[in-house]
């Protein structure tokens, strides 16, 4: 299979190299809107460069992976959904709620399929804690502590496209807490503060925040999102069950240190990045999206996933913006998909 990738930055680059060593995979080919770091990306790791997105598009790819700034992810989805070329998207679909709900109706009305970036739902301590809540092993689950805490900031120029650290870093948590319950969010209540790098409120974006989420079934969950996590990058979710608890991300590479007397776990070290802490569930997570372009398997984390946990994060930042409570019901949502929308598309 020969793959397509755009933007070779931060997560484009490591992807690339990712989707190389895959059995399934003979070619990728690169490209960037820096048509010279696509080529020395293309040199470092012995891949082919394409002067241009539409040269790439052109180039008898089977498989599109878009791993460029989010403002750029939507108009790459529409070519490639109008090329009618299977197409992986790093998470958020687009920048805006609009644009997202659009990209969702295209989606469902084309027969391309589309998997969005959300490797956390490969990851095997998130699978293991989902099986759990499904097997009744916790009982019913009251609370839920979900985190995204970066090491240290991306660079100043990522903030203004990334939109927001709900939208960027916290929509993981939105995600995954729908994967792990299979529930959905009734309402939000979220804040967020900025003690660090002033690009953040430049950019109007915080550099931490928190939310409060009530699910659907009245389970309570907290989710904070912090870029300054000195001690390194830690993303954990505990569920704590009427009958028992368990916690993703709570290993010998746990970001803390414990305060209490003699007591030596974590034996260290903790994880640096989110590469190295997703490293094994990026890989499955590209090793399905290639039985996904492939016609194997449906798509495992499909737009309408990702545009759920885009709106949690929407009503986040009015949260934040308004200081009140908000409902789901007051942020707008695609119209279900009926087979007849499907068939008549
Ligand atoms: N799933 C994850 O864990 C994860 C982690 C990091 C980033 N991401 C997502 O991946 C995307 C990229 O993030 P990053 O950290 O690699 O950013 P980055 O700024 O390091 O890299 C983005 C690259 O895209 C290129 N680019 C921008 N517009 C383009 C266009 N129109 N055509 C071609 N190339 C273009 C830029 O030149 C740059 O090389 C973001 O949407 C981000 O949300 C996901």
């Amino acid at each position: 299979m020969r793959i397509g990738l755009a933007g070779v930055g931060r997560i484009g680059a490591f992807h690339a190299s990712t989707l190389a060593g895959l059995d399934a995979v003979e070619e990728v080919v690169v490209a960037d809107l820096d048509a010279g770091l696509a080529a020395q990306v293309a040199a470092e790791q012995g891949l082919t460069a394409a002067p241009d997105i539409e040269a790439l598009l052109a180039s008898g790819i089977d498989a599109f992976v878009i791993t460029t700034a989010t403002t750029a992810h939507a108009a790459l989805l529409r070519q490639a959904l109008g090329a009618g070329i299977p197409t992986f998207c790093e998470k958020p679909v687009a920048a805006t709620l609009d644009e997202t709900i659009s990209l969702t109706e295209l989606a469902e009305s084309s027969d391309t399929p589309v998997h969005i970036g959300f490797q956390r739902r490969f990851d095997s301590g998130y699978r293991r804690a989902k099986a759990a809540v499904e097997a009744g092993e916790l009982g019913t689950v009251h609370a839920i502590r979900a985190l995204t805490h970066d090491q240290e900031p991306p660079h100043a120029a990522y903030i203004p496209t990334s939109g927001g650290i709900f939208r960027d870093c916290s929509v993981h948590d939105f995600d995954i807490v729908r994967f792990v319950t299979g529930r959905e969010i009734d309402t939000v209540y979220a804040t967020g503060e900025n003690k660090g790098a002033d690009f953040f409120a430049a950019a109007g974006d915080v550099d931490t925040g928190a939310a409060i989420l009530t699910l659907d079934d009245g389970t309570l969950v907290t989710a904070t999102s912090t870029r300054y996590s000195g001690g390194g990058h830690d993303v954990r979710m505990e569920l704590m069950g009427s009958v028992a608890n368990i916690a993703v991300g709570l290993d010998d590479s746990l970001a803390l240190r414990s305060a209490e007397e003699g007591v030596a776990f974590p034996a260290g070290p903790a994880h640096q990045s989110f590469m190295q802490r997703f490293m094994a569930a990026y890989r499955a997570e590209l090793t399905a999206f290639c039985d996904v372009a492939a016609g194997r398997i449906p798509s495992p984390c499909t737009i309408r996933d990702a545009l759920q946990a885009f709106r949690v994060a929407e009503a986040c930042e009015l949260s934040r913006a308004q200081r009140r409570l908000v409902s789901m019901f007051e942020i707008p949502d695609a119209p279900a998909l009926t087979t007849t929308t499907k068939a008549t598309a």
